[in-house]
C-alpha cells in the first residue's frame, strides 16, 4: 500500500565507507537521540522497533534504556549493513537485540511493540506520513513513536551564517538530496508528518550541532558525508570529485572557519515524539 510512490535512490550509497560514516555520525548525534528516547519514555522492559537501523547505534541506545528485560528489533532494507550491526551488538554484549533485513513497511512484524523509533530514515521513504501510519500499526495502544530527522533547507542562506565553503557544500547536498528524491527538509515537516499519519501531535525539539575549533569532528563528518554522496553528485552533474577534493576537505573547512571567523553549523535536526492513545481513550 505504501509503495505507490517511488522511494529515493538511496542518497548516501551502501559502501563500507558509508557504514563507517554512520558510526562516526552516531558519535556526534548519540547524546541527542538518547535524550529523545528517554524523554519519549523508553524504559525498562519495553519491546522496541527501530526502523532503518544501519550500523545499529540507535538500536543499541534503545537496548541500554530497556535493559535486559526489554527487547529491541532493528530493521534495515540493506542486509549487509546489518552484519556490521550484529557484530557491534555482540561486541557490546547486548543479547536482547535482533536485526531483520527488509523494508520496514512491508515486513511481517509483531503488533505489540511498546515503541517505534528511528533516526535519519523517514526522509528516504517516498511518503513518510504513510510509512509512519503503517509502521505505527505495529504498536500496542499507548505505544511510543519517536523519530530524529535532519533538515537541510536553503532558508538559512540569507542569514549569511555559513563560511563560503560550508555554504557551497550545503548547496550541493541539498541539491543531491532533492534530485535523488529524499525529503531533505523532513525535520521541518515532522510535525505535519506525525499529524498526517494520524498520530497525536508530537512534542518537538530542534537542535543544530556546530563547531569551529581545530580538531572538531564535524570537519571529517562533512567530508565523510560528501564522500558518500559523491557518486550521485557526479551522476547529477552537481559537482566533480576534483571540486570536492575530499583529501583536503577537512583542512579547507577549518581554514575557512579561521578566515571567515564563522563556525560551521550542521543542518538542524528535529526530534519528535508522541504516544498513541490507550485503548478506549
Ligand atoms: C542514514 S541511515 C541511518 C542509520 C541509523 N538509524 C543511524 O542513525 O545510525 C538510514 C538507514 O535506513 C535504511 N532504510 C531506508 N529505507 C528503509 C526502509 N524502507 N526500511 C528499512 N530500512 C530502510 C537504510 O538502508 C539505511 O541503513
Amino acid at each position: 500500500m505504501s509503495n505507490q510512490k517511488e522511494d529515493t535512490t538511496y542518497t548516501m550509497g551502501r559502501t563500507q565507507a558509508e557504514t563507517e560514516r554512520l558510526i562516526r555520525q552516531s558519535q556526534m548525534y548519540s547524546g541527542l537521540t538518547r535524550r529523545m528516547l528517554t524523554e519519549a519514555g523508553l524504559t525498562n522492559g519495553m519491546k522496541v522497533l527501530d526502523i532503518g537501523s544501519g550500523a545499529g547505534d540507535v538500536a543499541m541506545a534503545a537496548a541500554e534504556l530497556v535493559g535486559p528485560e526489554g527487547r529491541v528489533v532493528g530493521v534495515d532494507v540493506n542486509p549487509e549493513i546489518l552484519e556490521t550491526a550484529r557484530a557491534r551488538v555482540a561486541q557490546a554484549g547486548h543479547d536482547n537485540v535482533e536485526f531483520v533485513a527488509g523494508d520496514a513497511r512491508t515486513l511481517d512484524l509483531d503488533s505489540d511493540f511498546d515503541a517505534l523509533i528511528g533516526r535519519f530514515v523517514l526522509m528516504y521513504m517516498a511518503d513518510p506520513a504513510e510509512a509512519l501510519r503503517q509502521l505505527s500499526t505495529r504498536l500496542r495502544p499507548g505505544g511510543i513513536v519517536a523519530f530524529h530527522e535532519i533538515g537541510f533547507t536553503t532558508d538559512r542562506r540569507p542569514h549569511a551564517i555559513d563560511t563560503p565553503l560550508a555554504e557551497q557544500l550545503f548547496e550541493w547536498t541539498i541539491e543531491v538530496f532533492k534530485q535523488s528524491g529524499a525529503h531533505a527538509d523532513l525535520a521541518y515537516r515532522l510535525y505535519g508528518t506525525f499529524v498526517d499519519a494520524g498520530l497525536p501531535e508530537p512534542r518537538l525539539e530542534y537542535t543544530a550541532l556546530g563547531g569551529g575549533e581545530p580538531g572538531w569532528p564535524g570537519y571529517q563528518y562533512i567530508a565523510d558525508s560528501v564522500q558518500s554522496v559523491l557518486p550521485l553528485l557526479e551522476h547529477f552533474g552537481i559537482a566533480t570529485a576534483e571540486e570536492a577534493d575530499l583529501a583536503t576537505l577537512p583542512e579547507r573547512l577549518r581554514a575557512d572557519v579561521a578566515a571567515a571567523k564563522l563556525p560551521v553549523i550542521l543542518p538542524t535536526t528535529a526530534m519528535a515524539w508522541t504516544r498513541l492513545p490507550e485503548d478506549d481513550g
